[in-house]
């Protein structure tokens, strides 16, 4: 193996300085704590909970916002409000974190596998239309990477076919298409506040939708099975404790406050790259359809093709982007249909051509490094750059 400049092989690395870290707090999620601990009401639904929801639905056009624990039993309680059960289909991509089909599984469903598109990375409306069968309830979208999926195919689509759209938001915080949140343009939409995310107390969850029994359904699977109207020991329905904590509502209304600024600056930082890459022959980075007017960013992902770089594999590359100080990641090693508790006949799977292929080829950086300054996107620049004129020494 030729010698080389790369830091893999020794040499200097692009970048020394730190990336912005992740999760970010100053004095008002210290004093949002504070007051939740001198309430000294710390169990039940602080009143933290309920200003929060209210400034989450306001921040995404809702009407109703319901929170929970997470953004995995937000997505088991829409589907179970949804009196979605045995003998029922749910349509989900297999390119996803595995709790949006998961979920579909947990309630007693039949998760169903249909595409992504390749360049929006997002479920597509075709693949969705052939894989609907007369048991179809539902169709799970994810706004993958905080991208918000086609809705001017998928809501005419899930009409037609009485399918309930659940979003899974989790990833997309802020979003809108066509000027419109997602969120509540569906039937409901499911967000995560896991520490990853681009709105975080740690762990945490959300629904949102504009239907008012919805929610009220939502509500009490989430809190035990009561009534909002009815007394602590009456139960009418099944349900369970998920209800967010004080602390973490205090967390999430604090962290709120930044949100638009970040998805601001995420935009921007997100640009500059696209900019670069788009002179880079074999990264090609996810489109962003215009119609996606916010786009949170989540996660910045590019297809990588190993032609383009001399056959250098992904691996390769990756391990060579990291050593520069350029974090980047694989995401997903396989579609969910080929993790064992979703494999046929737990699920039923349509071709994904695609989605097997982004397996192969993603690339991804996480949101917190478009935090960074805007000059600070040159170092991911020049540390591709590096790789690619030092591909040789790879081989
Ligand atoms: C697309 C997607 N859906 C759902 C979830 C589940 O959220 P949580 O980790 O809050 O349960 C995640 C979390 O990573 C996700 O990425």
């Amino acid at each position: 193996m030729t010698k080389s400049t790369l830091a893999i092989h020794g040499g200097q690395p692009v970048r020394s300085q730190p990336w912005p870290s992740w999760p970010q707090w100053d004095e008002s999620e210290r004093a949002g704590l504070l007051a939740v601990l001198e309430r000294g009401e710390w169990g039940g639904y602080d009143t933290a909970v309920e200003e929060f929801e209210t400034a989450f639905a306001a921040r995404h056009a809702a009407q109703h916002c319901v929170t929970t624990v997470n953004g995995s039993t937000t997505l088991e309680t829409a589907l179970r409000a949804l009196d979605i059960g045995p003998g029922d289909e749910v349509i989900v991509p297999p390119y996803t974190f595995i709790a949006t089909a998961a979920a579909v599984r947990i309630v007693g469903a039949t998760p169903v596998f249909a595409d992504v598109d390749i360049e929006s990375w997002n479920l597509s409306a075709e693949a969705v239309a052939a894989a609907v069968s007369p048991r179809a309830k539902a169709v799970i979208p994810v706004h993958f990477g905080g991208l918000p999926v086609d809705f001017d195919a998928l809501l005419p689509l899930a009409r037609r076919h009485n399918l309930h759209v659940i979003e899974d938001a989790a990833h997309a915080h802020g979003s809108s298409w066509s000027g419109n949140p997602v969120g509540a343009l569906g039937k409901t939409g499911s967000f995560s506040f896991q520490s990853s995310k681009n709105l975080t107390a740690g762990e945490g969850g959300a629904l949102l939708t504009n239907d008012a029994e919805l929610a009220e359904r939502m509500w009490s699977i989430a809190n035990c099975g009561r009534s909002t109207e009815g007394p602590g020991y009456e139960h009418p329905n099944l349900g369970t404790n998920l209800r967010l904590g004080g602390w973490q509502a205090a967390v999430l209304s604090a962290g709120l406050a930044r949100l638009d600024d970040q998805l601001q600056r995420r935009m921007s930082n997100a640009r500059r790259l696209r900019a670069f890459l788009v002179e880079i022959d074999g990264l090609t980075p996810q489109r962003w359809d215009p119609r996606a007017d916010a786009h949170s960013h989540h996660l910045f992902l590019m297809r990588y093709d190993a032609d383009a770089f001399g056959g250098l594999p992904r691996r390769q590359f990756i391990s060579a982007l990291r050593a520069e100080n350029i974090p980047v990641s694989p995401l997903y090693s396989r579609p969910l249909y080929r993790q064992p508790p979703l494999v046929e006949p737990f699920s039923r799977v349509t071709p994904c051509p695609n989605s097997e292929r982004l397996c192969q080829q993603a690339v991804s950086i996480s949101q917190n490094i478009l935090l960074a300054e805007p000059d600070e996107m040159d170092d991911i620049a020049r540390a591709i750059l590096k790789v690619r004129e030092n591909v040789g020494a790879l081989l």
